[in-house]
Order: C-alpha cells, then sequence, then structure tokens
C-alpha cells in the first residue's frame, strides 16, 4: 500500500535535505513528453510557474527561474551583484556560508567573513558592528538556513540591523533550504536578493534555481563588473517577460515545478509552514528521547533539517550504512569538519510525522544493534 505521499514499501524513506522525495504527481509530470521550449505551451506553463513562485516567496520582486544547482545559484549572485576588488561581507555559521565566501572569493571581491561556532546563529549586532567598524561594505551575504548543522539565522533580524547601520545596503540571502518550507519575507525585512533550489522543501528534482530580486538589487545589478553570460540576470528578466528564457532550460523539471506548485497552493502557505515547524519539533524531540545529542542551538532549531550526534563510540558513518542497509532509511551524514561525526534529518516538502517515526524507529534499532557489537568488542 502506498503511504500518503505516495512511498511504497519497497521504496527508500529518503530524508536527507535535498533531494527530497517526490510526490505522485510530481513525478507524473516528470513523464510528460518534451515540448518545444520556444512554443506555446511551454511559455504558459513558465508563467504559471514564476506567478506560483511570486506567490510562495510572498515577494512582488522579480522572480528568475534558472536551470542550475543551488551553487550556481549563489555564483549567480556574485557575478550579478559584485565587481572584481569589492567588498562584501559574508556572515557564515557553517558549509554553506564558507562557500558563498568562496565564491565571491574565487571571482575577486574582497571578502570580509564573519564566521560564527557550527551549531550557532548568527548575532545581528556583530553583523552590525562589522558593518560600522567598515564604511566600504556596502554589500552583505547571509544564509538563511545552514543546512550542514540545522540551525535557522535571525534573518529578519539580521536584516534590519544591516538596514540600521547601512540603510542602501545591498542583502542577498541564501534561503536554499528555507523560502517555500519556513516563512521568509523578502518585500517587509528588505533582502534584496533571496535564492532557493528545487532539490529542497519545493518538493521536485534539482537542477532549478529561483532567485527574486528588488529595485536595489536591478540597480546594482546594472553597476556590476563581474564577468557574466549564462548567469546573467538581465537577460534572464528580459526574457521572462516573454514567458520564455534565455537558454535551453531543463523542461522536464520545470513541468514538476508547475505539479509541486499546484501541491503547496491547495495546502497553503501557513499550513505548509506550520507543518514544518511541527515536524521539526517533533523530530527533535523524538532524537532527544532516544538519548541522541541535537547539533544546534535550540533557539535557532531549523525547521527544515535536524543534525545530530551519537555517543562517541558509534561511528556515523556504521550508523547511516545500518540505516541505508537494514531499514530502507537514508539520512546524510556531516559536512567538512563535521564528516563521519554528525547525521541530518531533512525533514522538508513532502513529510508527515510517519516518515520520522519510521526513522526513529530505524535508528533505535540501529543504535542498539551498534552499541551492542561495540559492547561486544569492549568486553
Ligand atoms: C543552504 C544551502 N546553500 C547552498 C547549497 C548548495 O546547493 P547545491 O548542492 O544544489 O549546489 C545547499 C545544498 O544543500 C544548501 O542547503
Amino acid at each position: 500500500m502506498p503511504s500518503e505521499n505516495g512511498r511504497t514499501p519497497a521504496t527508500q524513506n529518503l530524508r536527507t535535505p535535498g533531494p527530497t522525495p517526490l510526490p505522485p504527481e510530481v513525478r507524473e509530470a516528470l513523464a510528460r513528453d518534451m515540448v518545444n521550449h520556444r512554443g506555446p505551451e511551454f511559455a504558459a506553463v513558465l508563467r504559471e510557474c514564476v506567478d506560483g513562485l511570486k506567490w510562495a516567496f510572498q515577494t512582488r520582486n522579480d522572480i528568475l527561474l534558472l536551470t542550475a544547482s543551488g551553487t550556481g545559484g549563489l555564483e549567480s549572485v556574485v557575478v550579478n551583484m559584485l565587481s572584481p576588488g569589492q567588498k562584501v561581507l559574508v556572515v557564515s555559521i557553517g558549509y554553506f556560508g564558507d562557500r558563498f565566501a568562496d565564491i565571491a572569493r574565487a571571482y575577486g571581491a574582497s571578502v570580509v567573513d564573519i564566521a560564527f561556532p557550527w551549531g550557532q546563529a548568527a548575532d545581528p549586532d556583530v553583523v552590525a558592528d562589522q558593518l560600522a567598524a567598515d564604511p566600504a561594505i556596502d554589500t552583505v551575504f547571509v544564509t538563511h538556513n545552514e543546512t550542514s548543522t540545522g540551525v535557522m539565522n535571525p534573518l529578519e533580524q539580521i536584516a534590519r540591523a544591516v538596514r540600521r547601520v547601512r540603510p542602501d545596503a545591498l542583502l542577498a540571502v541564501d534561503g536554499i533550504s528555507s523560502v517555500g518550507s519556513v516563512p521568509v519575507l523578502p518585500d517587509a525585512w528588505g533582502c534584496d536578493v533571496v535564492v532557493s533550489g528545487s532539490q529542497k522543501g519545493w518538493m521536485v528534482p534539482p537542477g532549478l534555481v529561483f532567485v527574486s530580486v528588488s529595485l536595489r538589487g536591478w540597480e546594482r545589478q546594472a553597476q556590476a563588473k563581474m564577468p557574466r553570460v549564462y548567469f546573467d540576470w538581465l537577460a534572464h528578466k528580459k526574457h521572462l517577460e516573454k514567458n520564455t528564457t534565455p537558454w535551453t532550460p531543463a523542461v522536464g523539471i520545470v513541468f514538476a515545478l508547475q505539479a509541486a506548485l499546484e501541491r503547496m497552493w491547495a495546502e497553503g502557505l501557513e499550513q505548509i509552514f506550520r507543518r514544518h515547524e511541527r515536524i521539526a519539533r517533533y523530530t527533535r524531540e523524538r532524537l532527544s528521547q532516544l538519548g541522541l545529542r541535537l547539533f544546534a542551538d535550540p533557539v535557532h532549531a531549523s525547521w527544515t533539517v535536524t543534525a545530530f550526534q551519537a555517543s562517541d563510540d558509534v561511528d556515523a558513518k556504521a550508523l547511516l550504512r545500518g540505516l541505508r542497509e537494514k531499514h530502507n532509511v537514508v539520512l546524510a551524514g556531516g559536512q567538512g569538519r563535521y564528516e563521519g561525526k554528525m547525521l541530518r534529518i531533512g525533514h522538508l516538502g513532502s513529510v508527515e510525522e510517519t516518515d520520522i517515526d519510521e526513522v526513529l524507529e530505524a535508528l533505535e534499532a540501529e543504535l542498539a544493534s551498534l552499541g551492542a557489537a561495540s559492547a561486544g568488542v569492549r568486553s
């Protein structure tokens, strides 16, 4: 019997923080034959998707739809918002914040990075102090939801701190694993650029990124001198105004997006947000009951991904393998300095409490068998 999200017992319980499971109607959309991406059918689909994304992003700003992974979306921010040598403050709380800084550095920007300890959120006052101390900084990059640590930054407060010190600064947000699952208000909070990725809460395969760009973002884009062709936002904007794209888009994934947005519309944005908040809390409670150590500062725990550590004598990689091979449950491991030392559960997109129950049952069984094995070695 397929479960509510269409998963059959033979298929994996995929609980990585992206890619996420595809609901049945999204999988059906992917089975469609190709159409001419310059023809009227695709123009109508594209228009519907851009309108749906505006709704989900809760913005009046322009929305661009690029064929790329999340990293491509971040690279598009760098090449459209900066000029060589330009100072940018990158607020990092983990692996993906560091990546944003690395991309800016690779293109020759002058990166000032503030790195907060992994597991903690950024302190808006520290961001404000850094900006106040360096008047040459007019651009801030920040990750909203740090997928590597399961920490969700207080974005509204950070945006307010930036505006207080530098009212005209350009603020760009990596919302790859938050937008569509967690409330983000680009217009009300003054986030000029917000990037999200299809394989996260959108319930769509990897391959598309969505970028919202404010008026200030467009003014900056006109001045920014980094080299750009494929990611030139102006080319995308001009084409989208005619319901087309400058280059061949990932047509099949756009079909999937159309189906996913319809599903999101039917559920309602508020309900989606509440479901993510509720399931995140449930996941943390269940993990704590098993005696597992939650990695994130509880005040800033993510609604879309929970990172945790087992006791020191449990090998995280062996645990992941056991979950996958014996229970068909797929979680993610740690990244960067936490590789092999952490596990992460993605609970975004198509997810219900029952999916988490299955993960926890499998975890309990595997911990018992690994614990028994290590106890055996010791005795
Ligand atoms: C917050 C965040 N930023 C950036 C990325 C990079 O995206 P991709 O792996 O699609 O290039 C990810 C992917 O997990 C992410 O979660």
